[in-house]
């Protein structure tokens, strides 16, 4: 029977934090969607539509990833399109009381038989955040080697005029 999984976030943008975690999730599924999320509590530097396509392109060598957007609860759209599995990244410890809350109420919201998978980000990576990463390149910092290439030249694109 094929596997679904998940793996949502805002990924405003993806960073190679994400990167590790789609990658390293792609081999446990047999397919993986990366849920683009509109979370209407912050204010995004890219569109969904841009968001959606730099990961395409990033994750194009992963044959079984593929890339959505949706809004809404979480739940709602993991019942209706019958995943098996929702993927989350564990940075630190302080991610955890959030994350176990949220586990615990889509438990409450799942279908039958779903379940949320944590992975351990790779401790490279475990002090990035988008928010992090576009106020460094904002302020000229460097930040290479944490976000794929492409996407380093896009927040760029979008800070120096
Ligand atoms: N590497 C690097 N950075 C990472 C990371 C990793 N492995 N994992 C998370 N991050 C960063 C993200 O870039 C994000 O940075 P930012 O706050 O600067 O944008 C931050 O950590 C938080 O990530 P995350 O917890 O995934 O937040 P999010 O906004 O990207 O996504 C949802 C939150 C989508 C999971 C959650 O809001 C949701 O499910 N919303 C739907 C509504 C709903 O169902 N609500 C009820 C939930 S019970």
């Amino acid at each position: 029977m094929t596997k679904r999984a998940l793996y949502t976030g805002s990924f405003d943008p993806m960073t190679n934090g994400h990167l590790d975690i789609i990658t390293r999730s792609s081999k446990m599924f047999d397919e993986l969607v990366v849920g683009v999320i509109v979370n209407p509590n912050k204010k995004p530097l890219f569109t969904k539509e841009e968001r959606v396509k730099l990961i395409e392109e990033v994750t194009a060598d992963l044959k079984n990833v593929t890339v959505e957007c949706f809004d809404g609860l979480l739940a709602d759209y993991v019942n209706k399109n019958h995943f098996d599995a929702v993927v989350r990244g564990l940075r630190a410890t302080s991610d955890f009381e959030y994350e176990i809350q949220m586990a615990q109420m889509n438990a409450c919201l799942f279908d039958k038989g779903i379940e949320s998978v944590f992975l351990m980000t790779s401790p490279k990576y475990s002090f990035i955040s988008s928010s992090m990463i576009k106020e460094v390149v904002s302020l000229g910092g460097c930040v290479d080697g944490l976000v794929p290439e492409i996407i380093l030249k896009e927040i760029k694109a979008k800070y120096i005029k």
